[in-house]
This record gives C-alpha cells, sequence and structure tokens, in this order.
C-alpha cells in the first residue's frame, strides 16, 4: 500500500469550528518561517459547505454579535472578518446604518460560505471519515491513519499527526420517536417543508429558539393551517443575553469554568442555562404573543399553545401523523390529526470517540465517564499516545457552555494552534516529510 500523505493537522468535520481553525493555519502559515509552516487538511462529509441548512429560515437573526465572527476576537485584523465581508459585498455601509449586532442567520451562512471558499484547499468535501487508526513505532503511537469515504464508495487515508475532531452536535428525538416523511426534527426542517401542499394540522414540539421560530414559520407559511406548539413549559421563556450574563460566555469565563470544582462547575451551567437553553429571542415571543392575541379578537384561534403539556402518543400514517397530547396538570387528553410534527427537541453531545475505535480506550475519562479534557482542548491519552487528539465542541463538561456555541470559536482555534506549535517544538524527533493528497485504498 502507498504511504498516505502526512499532515500536522488533520480536522474532522467543516463546520465554523474548524473553518475557523482553517483560518487560524492560513493566517499563522503567512508569516511563518519555512520550518514553522503547519499543514493542515480538513475532511467534511457533506457535499459543500454547510451550516445548518435545514434551519435558515429567511428572517431567522443570530444569537450571537457578528463581532463573535469566525477571527475577530482572535485577530481584529484579520482579513476574514465579518466586516470583511461586508465590504467585499458592498454592504458594509447598508450595515452601518441598520444599528444592528446580529445579522440574519442566511446572511452569517453566506459569511461562513465565502470564508470557506478562500480556504477551499484546505478542505476536501464529501469525505465522511469512518474510522482512525493508530499509527505505533516501537511502543509509541505518534501519528494517526485517518480513513474517509465519498459518497461514491472511495476509500482514502491520510495521515497525521495531531488530529482536531468538530463533527457538531446530534438531533435528539424522544425515546421511541423515530424520524419519517412526516415525523421530522427541526435539522431537517427546510429541506422537509416543501413537501407540505395544503396542510389542515402541523404540530411542533419544543419551546426553545427552533420551537418557536419553526411555530411562526408555520403560521406564516400556511395561512389556512392549524399550528399546535406543544411544549412541557408554561410559556416561552426569554434567552438571558444581558451584558453581565453574557460574560459567561468570555474567553475568560471558560479559564474561571476550567479551573473550578465539579460542583462549582454543574452551578454555573444551571445559572447561566438560561443564556442558551430552551429559551427564545424576546422580539420572537412578543411576536407569537401578537399573533395569539389577534387571534383571539379576530374569533379564529389558529395558532394554538398546547402549554404544560407533552405528547404521550404518536402514530405514524402513510396520509398524516396522530398525536394525542396530554396534560401534565389534568392529565387530560387531545387527539390531534395533523399533516407532519415537528420535533424542535434539541441536540446532545455525541462521543466523538466512537470515531477513534481502538484509540478510544487510550483516552482518560472521569468518574462520571465524561472524556478528560486538557485546557488546551487536547484529549488526555496514555503516555505512549504522543500524537494529539483536540476537541472541538463536546467539552461543556470542562470548558463550559460556549463550547457548542460560536462565542469563543475564534479564541479557541488560537489555543489549538498555539498547542500543536507548541507540542511540535518540543517534540524530540523530527517531522516527517509531507506530499500532498491521500492514498486511495478502495
Ligand atoms: P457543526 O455542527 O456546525 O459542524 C460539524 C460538521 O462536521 C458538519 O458539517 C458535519 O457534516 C461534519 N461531520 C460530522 N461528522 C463527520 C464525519 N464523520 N466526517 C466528516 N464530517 C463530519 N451558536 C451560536 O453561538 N450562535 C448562533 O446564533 C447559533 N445559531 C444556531 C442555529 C441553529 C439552527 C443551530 C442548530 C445551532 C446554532 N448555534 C448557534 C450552535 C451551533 O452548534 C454552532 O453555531 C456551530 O454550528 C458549531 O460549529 P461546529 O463546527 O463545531 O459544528
Amino acid at each position: 500500500m502507498p504511504q498516505p500523505p502526512v499532515f500536522d493537522v488533520l480536522g474532522v468535520g467543516f463546520g465554523p469550528s474548524n473553518l475557523a481553525l482553517a483560518i487560524a493555519v492560513t493566517e499563522h502559515n503567512a508569516t511563518a518561517r519555512a520550518e514553522d509552516v503547519v499543514t493542515a487538511h480538513f475532511l467534511e462529509r457533506q457535499p459543500r459547505f454547510g451550516w445548518h441548512r435545514g434551519m435558515l429560515l429567511e428572517d431567522a437573526t443570530m444569537q450571537v454579535s457578528f463581532l463573535k465572527d469566525l477571527v475577530t476576537l482572535r485577530n481584529p485584523n484579520s482579513s476574514f472578518t465579518f466586516l470583511s465581508y461586508l465590504h467585499e459585498q458592498g454592504r458594509l455601509v447598508d450595515f452601518i446604518n441598520h444599528k444592528n449586532l446580529f445579522p440574519l442567520r442566511v446572511e452569517f451562512h453566506d459569511y461562513f460560505e465565502w470564508a470557506a471558499g478562500r480556504v477551499d484547499d484546505l478542505v476536501s468535501y464529501d469525505h465522511d471519515v469512518v474510522d482512525v487508526r493508530p499509527v505505533t513505532e516501537a511502543g509509541e503511537t505518534t501519528h494517526f491513519d485517518v480513513v474517509s469515504r465519498t459518497s461514491t464508495g472511495e476509500v482514502e487515508v491520510r495521515r497525521t499527526r495531531d488530529l482536531v475532531l468538530a463533527t457538531g452536535l446530534r438531533p435528539a428525538l424522544p425515546d421511541g420517536v423515530h424520524a419519517s416523511e412526516r415525523v421530522w426534527h427541526n435539522r431537517d426542517f427546510l429541506h422537509r417543508v416543501e413537501s407540505l401542499t395544503d396542510p389542515r394540522r402541523l404540530v411542533v414540539v419544543g419551546a426553545g429558539q427552533s420551537g418557536a421560530e419553526v411555530t411562526a414559520f408555520l403560521h406564516e407559511r400556511f395561512p389556512a393551517a392549524e399550528v399546535c406548539a406543544v411544549f412541557a413549559r408554561y410559556g416561552y421563556s426569554p434567552a438571558d443575553d444581558s451584558p453581565f450574563a453574557n460574560r459567561i460566555f468570555d474567553p475568560a469565563a471558560v479559564d474561571d469554568y476550567f479551573a473550578a470544582p465539579e460542583p462549582v462547575k454543574r452551578k454555573l451551567l444551571d445559572y447561566h442555562a438560561n443564556t442558551n437553553y430552551a429559551v427564545v429571542d424576546n422580539d420572537l415571543i412578543a411576536e407569537l404573543y401578537r399573533r395569539v392575541y389577534r387571534e383571539k379578537v379576530l374569533g379564529r384561534q389558529r395558532l394554538r399553545l398546547l402549554n404544560l403539556s407533552r405528547v404521550a402518543e404518536l402514530e405514524d400514517r402513510a396520509d398524516g401523523v396522530v398525536v394525542t397530547v396530554e396534560s401534565l396538570a389534568t392529565g387530560l387528553r387531545e387527539v390531534l390529526d395533523a399533516d407532519a410534527i415537528v420535533y424542535a427537541t434539541g441536540y446532545r453531545e455525541a462521543d466523538p470517540t466512537a470515531l477513534l475505535g481502538r484509540l478510544a480506550a487510550r483516552c482518560a475519562r472521569d468518574a462520571r465517564g465524561r472524556l478528560d479534557v486538557g485546557r488546551d482542548y487536547r484529549l488526555v491519552t496514555d503516555d505512549d499516545l504522543s500524537a494529539g487528539l483536540y476537541l472541538q465542541g463536546g467539552t461543556e463538561h470542562t470548558h463550559g457552555i460556549s463550547s457548542s456555541l460560536l462565542s469563543n470559536t475564534s479564541v479557541r482555534v488560537g489555543e489549538i494552534l498555539r498547542s500543536v506549535l507548541a507540542r511540535r517544538a518540543s517534540a524530540v524527533p523530527p517531522r516527517p516529510r509531507y506530499a500532498v493528497g491521500a492514498s486511495r485504498i478502495g
């Protein structure tokens, strides 16, 4: 078998996290001495760049300031800032007049695509990473062989000294619920909604930002349909984006969280869960309330909020779904015939070691079975593993609430790159030689 090409850094997944890392590497290499250049490549299973495309609702806005883009907090002079993007699009002055920190989600997606296009040479799309194998010499694992598969079945192998896993979160459906033609997780919302023609009734489960957005969207898109929002809360609750609470997303908060003892970490997550989890932007809450009240006045209630309730039973039929909604207060049940049900029930962290095969057993875990992660986002492993495994995401238990968000991404990739460079500088063996491309084994 031919020797696979060797990189300093390979990234799995090319969402905003590894895109930001690709930019950090590009900017580092632009001024680095030849011997300090970092060779990097990224593998992404999607056929092209895409950030939660199924939820790119036309009027949805970002929940983070545009200043927390891919680079600004790490390098405000970067040419990859959102402001540089706006300037290039000829919209900078219009954006300034808008007096708004929170761009449209479609606009931020366009910004991400623009940035991804500028580092296109560092990415292979349509590459699903299916395996990571240790490369061991004299008892020491110095590299990983990363195996990816394309949609046409081609298998490629690349070798790397350091691996950065940024594979994102997995959509969470309640136990026993399976996605189908008429049962959707909101991740697929826009791809699915096109299949609806003249729906009579639609059900949305969940009272977080996505649930509220989907409810508002369906209510507006289908003026003849009844839209039932089902959730356990009494009402939609506002996201706390007040300035002091917002500090929980600061780079310094990562240091505080990382250093804190476990009970304090838990408290911090509890205190500030309402900055991110199961909460909705105030403007959207007001808009939904306005619609409910207007319909009350007009005498036709088409937007129904079934609060303090849960879906007790779901029957998935060829021509629709039958949803039994149970009141948590009284136990009374209502059966709803609907065209489709959308679960906006969030995401869960996936165990990144699922990709690592037998390497997984070499990663240290805490008493609760969670991965042990260093401050530099490197997994703690046995001493014979000198190659580095880094995580972007999946570190809420060690680094805090911003782990799965954009807020701290630009700073985090700077920290990871620093760690990669520092370990390389202190490594005893000389660096391997590099080749471009990948070896094919199938
Ligand atoms: P992300 O999930 O974006 O990317 C992971 C990538 O890895 C995907 O492209 C996937 O295809 C790829 N992948 C996975 N497994 C692979 C494999 N085995 N091989 C190859 N590729 C693989 N946060 C915030 O701070 N502000 C906001 O406004 C929002 N808004 C928002 C809206 C919506 C609708 C959602 C669902 C989420 C947000 N978020 C958010 C949170 C969101 O998680 C965050 O913005 C980023 O998507 C995190 O970026 P990552 O690159 O880490 O993961």
